[in-house]
């Protein structure tokens, strides 16, 4: 596995590697779980290289202190990756990412970043959009791998492609989950052993609701998730939306789409915790 972190090493590693070779590309934070490494297996089976970014991108933060303990076990993240059959990791500091006097284009993404995390997180998504935009730019990827963990994300980074535009297909990956029903995240390694044992009750409680959409409105079963947090000392519910999957407009009615995502964020003490589950309305 080849580990390049200046914009120099990266484009001699891809002009000495990838002729006439696909390239997928896996942007991650680091902080590397099972997650992360189901992405890179995906790449590693749909292309003939595959190459793992790992950089905590600063712009995207709008908490400086979530930015100042997200975790960066680098060796160890190296490790993992280096075991799944990865072949290249770009892990670049923010002055080779960012260089001085850096401006990156502007994108507009009209519905999809006005709720949720867009509402939650000011800034969250411009920045995002920055990184991936920057990283799309300097290794030019065939396809890209996003986890539906970040449904927002995903949106908004394939309206970016759209945009821009990217020659680059963008590939949707399944949520992994703990056997608990938690989502994996980097976060996770955060929790104590208190908010271990409850945070499992955010997916319980989306899967609950995803079986009661077919006896119950939209209204009734806000209700009924609002009230199990407020009842819950350990988890501080932030929204929980049902929206239409391609607009992520708040819906108010099953008959508006045939299918609804729900999305969650709930803080475990500090912790941010996001998910979301596909609602079937039959
Ligand atoms: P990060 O949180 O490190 O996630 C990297 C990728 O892994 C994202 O596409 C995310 O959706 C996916 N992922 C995380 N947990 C997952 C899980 N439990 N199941 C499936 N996929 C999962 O998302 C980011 O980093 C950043 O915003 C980034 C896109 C790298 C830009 O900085």
């Amino acid at each position: 596995m080849r580990i390049v972190s200046t914009l120099k090493e990266l484009a001699q590693l891809l002009s000495e590697c990838t002729k006439n070779k696909s390239l997928g590309l896996i942007p991650t934070m680091g902080a590397l779980h099972t997650g992360h490494i189901a992405l890179v297996k995906k790449a590693i089976d749909e292309n003939d290289l595959s190459i793992c970014s790992i950089f905590v991108n600063p712009t995207q933060f709008n908490n400086p202190s979530d930015l100042e303990k997200y975790p960066n076990p680098l060796e160890k993240d190296l490790l993992l990756l280096e075991q799944a059959g990865c072949d290249f990791v770009f892990a670049p500091t923010k002055e080779e990412v960012y260089p001085e006097g850096y401006v990156s284009k502007d994108f507009v993404f009209g519905t999809l970043d006005k709720g949720m995390e867009g509402a939650n997180r000011p800034g969250h998504f411009k920045g995002v959009a920055m990184v991936v935009s920057r990283l799309f730019e300097l290794i030019k990827p065939q396809k890209a791998y996003f986890g539906e963990k970040d449904f927002q994300q995903l949106a908004i980074i394939q309206s970016m492609v759209k945009q821009a535009p990217f020659p680059v297909e963008i590939v949707p990956c399944s949520i992994v989950r703990e056997a608990s029903g938690l989502a994996m995240s980097s976060r996770n390694m955060r929790l104590n052993k208190l908010q271990l044992t409850a945070a499992p009750r955010v997916y319980q409680r989306l899967f609950k609701a995803s079986k009661m959409c077919s006896s119950h409105s939209i209204f009734e079963i806000k209700t009924w998730l609002k009230n199990e947090f407020k009842n819950d000392v350990d988890l501080d519910l932030e929204y929980f939306e049902i929206s239409n999957p391609t607009t992520l407009q708040a819906t108010t009615n099953w008959s508006e789409c045939d299918r609804h995502i729900a999305c969650i964020a709930v803080f475990a003490g500090e912790i941010r915790l996001i998910d979301n589950i596909m609602l079937e309305i039959n």
